[in-house]
């Protein structure tokens, strides 16, 4: 009974579907951990209204979960390495790399996430296309590819870049000194109090793409190179790999939907 009027209820919405072709209501993204050990998958809501789905949860190795956004939300998606929340503590020191504010559920306002830190970044709020990346300009933590159903690239740093990281860049460490994570030069820059002048973040007398070629900053063929298919300095755009675009839907249910994996195959990309 109860599934007949479940079935009942399919059929007509797929009805509704077919004579109204009303804009979609929702978008969604899938968040896989393929790591062999548990990451804190994160997000953060740039604009847009907040998802339903609390914005951090643990995700055992091999496990995943789908959640809806709004049509019009941006923002970013990340894991977290190695993280306690035994003590209570709403500091982004209760994971050893990617940690935010706020503890398990990061804050949706300051829960933005600590760098280093591979991030999928997603704007839907574009009219006739989605804009999205995944990022290491504040550096590295996690292995992953942001791809989707609906033929566009696949953004991705699908590889160990924390183990071969430069010498001058790496960490932070773990327990046994095993890394999990790789600065930018960038962040390095940031962490030493020169965030605002800085030739690797491409700001103050760098903060043009014609004061800020690849070549003056530090480590970019080491990220670029490896991640051919990731955003890996302020003005990568240029390099045609960086910033890719997908095409948006124009009626219901034919919206390109995505997925974040943590430690893909990379040779299924
Ligand atoms: C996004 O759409 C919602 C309705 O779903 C609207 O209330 C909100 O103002 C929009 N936000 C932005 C940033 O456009
Ligand atoms: C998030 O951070 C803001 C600013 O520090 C704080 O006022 C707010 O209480 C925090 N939210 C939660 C749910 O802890
Ligand atoms: C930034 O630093 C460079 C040297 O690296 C210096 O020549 C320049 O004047 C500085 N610019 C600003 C805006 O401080």
């Amino acid at each position: 009974m109860q599934q007949f009027s479940f079935l009942s209820t399919l059929a007509f919405i797929s009805l509704a579907t077919m004579v109204s072709a009303e804009p979609s209501t929702a978008r969604f993204i899938t968040v896989l951990n393929d790591c062999p050990f548990t990451v804190w998958p994160a997000f953060f809501t740039a604009s847009g209204p907040q998802p339903e789905q609390v914005p951090g949860w643990e995700a055992k190795p091999r496990t995943g979960l789908t959640f809806a956004t709004a049509t019009n939300w941006s923002g970013r998606i990340w894991g977290r390495r190695v993280c306690d929340f035994s003590t209570g503590s709403t500091n982004p020191d209760t994971c050893l790399s990617g940690g935010c504010n706020g503890g398990l559920i990061c804050n949706t306002t300051t829960g933005t996430g600590v760098p280093p830190a591979t991030l999928a970044t997603i704007d839907f709020s574009g009219t006739s296309k989605d804009i999205y990346t995944v990022s290491v300009v504040d550096g590295y933590n996690l292995p992953m590819a942001f791809v989707n159903n609906g033929g566009c690239s696949f953004a991705s740093c699908p590889v160990d870049l924390a183990t071969s990281c430069p010498v001058d860049l790496a960490g932070p460490f773990d327990r046994d000194g095993q890394p999990v994570g790789c600065k930018s030069a960038c962040l390095r820059d940031a962490l030493a109090g020169n965030a605002g002048n800085s030739s690797n973040c491409c700001t103050g007398s760098f903060g043009s793409q014609e004061a800020c070629p690849t070549s003056s900053v530090e480590h970019y063929s080491y990220f670029k190179q490896s991640c051919p298919n990731s955003f890996a300095y302020a003005f990568d755009e240029s390099s045609g790999t960086a910033v890719f675009q997908c095409p948006k839907a124009v009626k219901f249910d034919e919206d390109v939907e995505y997925t974040v994996t943590f430690c893909p195959d990379p040779f299924n990309l």
